[in-house]
């Protein structure tokens, strides 16, 4: 996994007027408020970086999904970046029509214009491949208004729509700041040979994880790979542990009983996957209780104090350290030690660490350590760390060839 490609450090931006896809899609609460900002605060490094080179900027970004609650306007997103920059972001609530190319024209350098939401465009929803994307009236609308197109988007780098693989195929194309932190970070992971190398995986995606362990077991990436949540009961009945009924139960419950015979044979071929010893429990009467995992009776709710203890000092060891989705249910407060306690043993390491965003992301939110990358990847991380080709950075390479004449292997 080499990603080669070139940066805004690598052109000279002067004077341009450039196109950035970011990803501002914030959690947002039921007056339309942005409940969290670090999806916005990622993209600060680019932006700053193409105010110093005196570029003029347009932001376009989606929110939501059509239908859902957090499908708005961006207007308060404009306000919130104009806050966190300390100067003016203008918006428009047009994404391509008259009043849109109007500001796009007349924006001058060192101004910031957010387009609204690029997903109030059907065309947005519509995955194809980048020929056809790049034929929507989203891009030959607006590409031809921009010098060039910066993909800052790693969150969306899963997505093959318009705004993501349609402008690299007309535009010359970079990234940006956040998306070279993102695939360096990768980089890292994947092929740097320094062992221990350790993964931490939990949460409730277990087909998505399962594909992780089958690609780290095949590539031989994974030293170990410490499961927990619902992955971590799906993988210790997969490998023939014991477990009560109530745990069978719930794993019917949450529909993940047909996925253990595939993660069987992800650990027949070798995967070096441990599974929880002991597990926070809630009783039917409401009481919580730690048992070993083979004797529990109640709802799984979180990883138990030995399983922590075991788990935290294989991650202490270690060289580089990814963590991907919560150990319980973080939700409710009586579950989130787990969680807690494997990301302070992996702050307190010397290893390398990349924390996947979403949840993780947002029990991190405001740690700063040099050795640390919270990614802002969710499905998209997903895809990268099972091996699957990213779409953008398809589109990306296809651009590089194109415009900058930079030659790759196929
Ligand atoms: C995310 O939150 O993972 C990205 O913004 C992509 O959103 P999507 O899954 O709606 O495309």
């Amino acid at each position: 996994m080499i990603f080669n490609l070139p940066s805004i450090n690598d052109v000279n931006l002067e004077g341009l007027k450039t196109l950035v896809r970011v990803d501002f899609n914030c959690p947002i609460d039921k007056e339309g408020e942005i409940l969290d900002e670090t999806r916005i605060k990622a993209h600060l490094p680019t932006i700053k970086k193409l105010l110093d080179s005196n570029s003029s900027i347009v932001l376009i970004t989606h929110q939501g999904r059509p239908g859902s609650k957090d499908f708005v306007s961006l207007r308060k997103h404009a306000e919130k970046l104009s806050e966190l920059l300390g100067m003016e972001v203008k918006f428009i609530e047009d994404v391509m029509g008259p009043a849109a190319q109007e500001k796009i024209k007349n924006l001058r350098v060192g101004e910031i214009l957010l387009l609204d939401n690029v997903r109030f465009v059907s065309e947005e929803i519509i995955e194809a491949p980048p020929e056809i994307q790049k034929q929507t009236y989203l891009v030959r609308r607006l590409a031809p208004l921009f010098d060039m197109y910066v993909f800052d988007a790693f969150a969306t780098a899963h997505r093959s729509q318009p705004s993501i693989v349609g402008f690299p195929l007309v535009l010359t194309s970079v990234l940006g700041e956040l998306m070279k932190a993102e695939l360096s970070a990768l980089e890292k992971v994947m092929n740097t040979a320094e062992p221990p190398k350790l993964f931490v995986l939990g949460g409730a995606k277990v087909r998505d994880t399962i594909k992780i362990v089958e690609y780290l077991t095949k590539k031989r990436i994974a030293d170990r790979i410490l499961t927990t949540g619902l992955v971590g009961l799906t993988f210790h009945v997969a490998k023939g542990g014991r477990v009560g009924k109530s745990v069978i139960n719930f794993l019917e419950e949450k529909g993940l009983t047909t996925l253990i015979h595939r993660a069987r044979g992800v650990v027949l071929s070798g995967a070096p996957v441990d599974t929880p010893y002991d597990l926070k429990v809630l009783r039917e009467d409401g009481t919580v209780v730690e048992e070993p995992i083979h004797v529990v009776d109640g709802k799984p709710m979180d990883i138990g104090t030995y399983t922590v203890s075991m788990y935290s000092e294989l991650i202490k060891e270690a060289k580089i350290v990814v963590m991907r989705g919560p150990a319980g249910y973080i939700e409710d407060p009586r579950f989130r030690k787990g969680t807690e306690d494997l990301l302070r043993a992996a702050l307190e390491s010397n290893a390398f660490v990349v924390i996947g965003g979403g949840h993780l992301g947002v029990m991190l939110k405001d740690v700063k350590a040099k050795s640390i990358h919270i990614s802002t990847g969710g499905g998209a991380l997903l895809l990268a760390l099972a091996g699957e080709p990213l779409p953008a950075i398809a589109a990306l390479e296809q651009s590089t060839k194109k415009f900058l004449g930079w030659k790759y292997e196929d």
